[in-house]
């Protein structure tokens, strides 16, 4: 153990200054998302139970109250592509799809709230969503000012159908509009998942949280895809994390069909490490209870919240082991406690992933 606190010694876990100052987010976002669990579901004659819909909205929300996973620290539910009308209304606003939301927007809000959650919505910088409903790009402000008359609390700005340049501009430019509307709305961007070369200064400068990289899928293949992401451009990735803005590695699958009881596990330590925001795409209907279980377990929970909000690194490789160290609170005379996991991912055995926490004074 000596040689592991020698080590931790010479490891920077500097954050970049000069981030988004909104007051929101101060730990990573914690809620549930429609888009890897209910797709572009738009069936709702045939498949009524899982389309996109207020109704599937209404009963996640319902679940989230009542089956703990507010309690655990999820506070907020969001729609994602494939909510909207493919027009916009006569004064040129958004508007819902009115067969699949007959009670319109503010009114789901206001049901979201009364279960004691932040209510999210997704739209896109460009000329469409990626799923082809109308964009915000030439409407920056009046989307901007809809949204916050009808309560969104959370807003997660896709890029598809925008160049390089209306990203550079539009991004920065609707965190504006937003911030002018004076409702405290949390600001999702996937900006840096279209680019090469993001220009990180600019981004945290007006997001409370970014994807980086590639879609998540429903499988292990794709978990290790992005732990392996996160971990080889750490030293890029790490810095730019902290209270108020947030590196987002995608949603947890944990509850899907791809992940085994073992690799769910996995994803939400690893996460929780990374300080990635827990944001959930399950059927709460029908989740099985040891996958609950792991998305309402408190102490991986209090890494993932930890109040420093230091994104954690992948301290050493060896082989098919994988030592992942992330500094917590309590803080003792400048030494942090460290939180550790101890990822396997070899074939031979079943993957194990430990919780504990360090202080190096202990050693
Ligand atoms: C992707 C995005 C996904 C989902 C989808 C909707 O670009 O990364 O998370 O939002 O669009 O069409």
């Amino acid at each position: 153990m000596k040689i592991l606190v020698v080590v931790l010694m010479a490891v920077t876990w500097a954050e970049l200054s000069g981030a988004l100052d909104n007051g929101l987010a101060l730990t990573p976002p914690m809620g549930w998302l429609t888009w890897e669990r209910f797709r572009c579901n738009l069936d709702c004659v045939n498949d009524p139970y899982n389309c996109i819909s207020q109704n599937l909205l209404m009963q996640m929300a319902e679940l989230m109250a009542e089956e703990g996973y507010l309690n655990a620290g999820y506070n907020m539910i969001s729609l994602d592509d494939c909510w909207l009308a493919h027009e916009r209304d006569e004064q040129g606003r958004l508007q819902p799809d009115p067969d699949r939301f007959p009670s319109g927007i503010p009114a789901l809000a206001n049901f979201v709230h009364g279960k004691g959650l932040k209510f999210g919505i997704y739209e896109d910088l460009g000329t469409k969503t990626c799923a082809g409903y109308p964009g915000v790009l030439g409407h920056l402000q009046t989307d901007a000012n809809t949204f916050a008359e009808w309560g969104v609390d959370y807003i997660k700005l896709d890029g598809c159908y925008s160049s390089q340049e209306e990203m550079d501009e539009g991004y920065p430019q609707f965190g504006m509009y937003l911030n002018n509307t004076k409702r405290p709305i949390v600001y999702s961007c996937s900006w840096p998942a279209y680019q090469n070369d993001p220009n990180y200064t600019a981004i945290i400068n007006s997001c409370n949280l970014w994807r980086n990289f590639n879609d998540i899928a429903d499988s292990w293949t794709s978990v290790t895809t992005i732990i392996d992401h996160y971990g080889d451009n750490q030293d890029v990735l790490a810095p730019l994390a902290g209270p108020g803005h947030w590196n987002d590695p995608d949603m947890l699958i944990i509850g899907n069909f791809g992940l085994s009881y073992d690799q769910a596990k996995t994803q939400m330590a690893i996460w929780s490490i990374l300080a990635a925001p827990l944001i959930m795409s399950v059927d709460l209907r029908d989740i099985r209870p040891e996958f609950k279980y792991i998305l309402q377990n408190q102490r991986v929970i209090a890494i993932d919240q930890d109040p420093l909000g230091i994104q954690g690194r992948r301290f050493k490789k060896s082989g098919s082991i994988e030592f992942w160290l992330r500094p917590v609170t309590p803080v003792d005379n400048d030494n942090h406690s460290y939180a550790v996991g101890i990822l396997n991912r070899g074939d031979s055995t079943p993957t194990k992933v430990i919780y504990a926490t360090l202080k190096e004074k202990e050693g």
